[in-house]
């Protein structure tokens, strides 16, 4: 009886290990224009997001020019709570994932006209797919 009790706990166990691993940053993939797939590496991402720093921080509530990234994946465009974001942004109604978030970062004032992030986005499919990935990776979302 023991023995059984002490299986069906680790059977739990088990199970909860395997949901944590499976959503815990799961892989970035992302398309381009042409439809071609490309996979985010968070090391790469880490490197790309210093054309990110000047503007954005990945710790809650730290806003600078641009808005904190964290929890920014999974969550509706302009509601991080405390920064002022545009009309345009509050009204894109998007709700970030790793596919719109790679156009807007392909192209920020095509994606969201009107927004307010003068950057001029990353034309590589596969730094907007790692940048996505390293975000995610630092507390970005899911
Ligand atoms: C020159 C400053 C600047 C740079 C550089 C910059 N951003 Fe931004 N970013 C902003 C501003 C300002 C906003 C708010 C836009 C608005 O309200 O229209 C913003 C908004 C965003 C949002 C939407 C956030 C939300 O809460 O909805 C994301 C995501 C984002 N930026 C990611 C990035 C990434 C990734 C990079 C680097 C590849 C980057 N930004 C580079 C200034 C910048």
């Amino acid at each position: 009886m023991r023995n059984l009790i002490a299986a069906a706990s680790l059977t739990l166990l088990a199970v909860t290990l395997n949901a944590t691993t499976a959503t815990a940053n799961p892989a970035t993939t992302i398309k381009d224009a042409t439809g071609a797939s490309f996979t985010g590496d968070a090391t790469a991402g880490e490197k790309t997001f210093r054309q990110c720093a000047a503007c954005h921080k990945m710790e809650a509530g730290k806003h600078g020019i641009g808005p904190s990234l964290n929890a920014v994946v999974g969550r509706k465009a302009g509601t991080g709570a405390g920064y002022t974001y545009s009309g345009p942004m509050k009204k894109s109604n998007l709700v970030w994932n790793d596919q719109n978030l790679a156009d807007y970062l392909e192209n920020p004032r095509k994606k969201v006209q009107g927004t307010k992030m003068t950057f001029a986005g990353l034309r590589k499919p596969q730094d907007r797919a790692n940048v996505i990935a390293y975000i995610k990776k630092a507390g970005g979302g899911r």
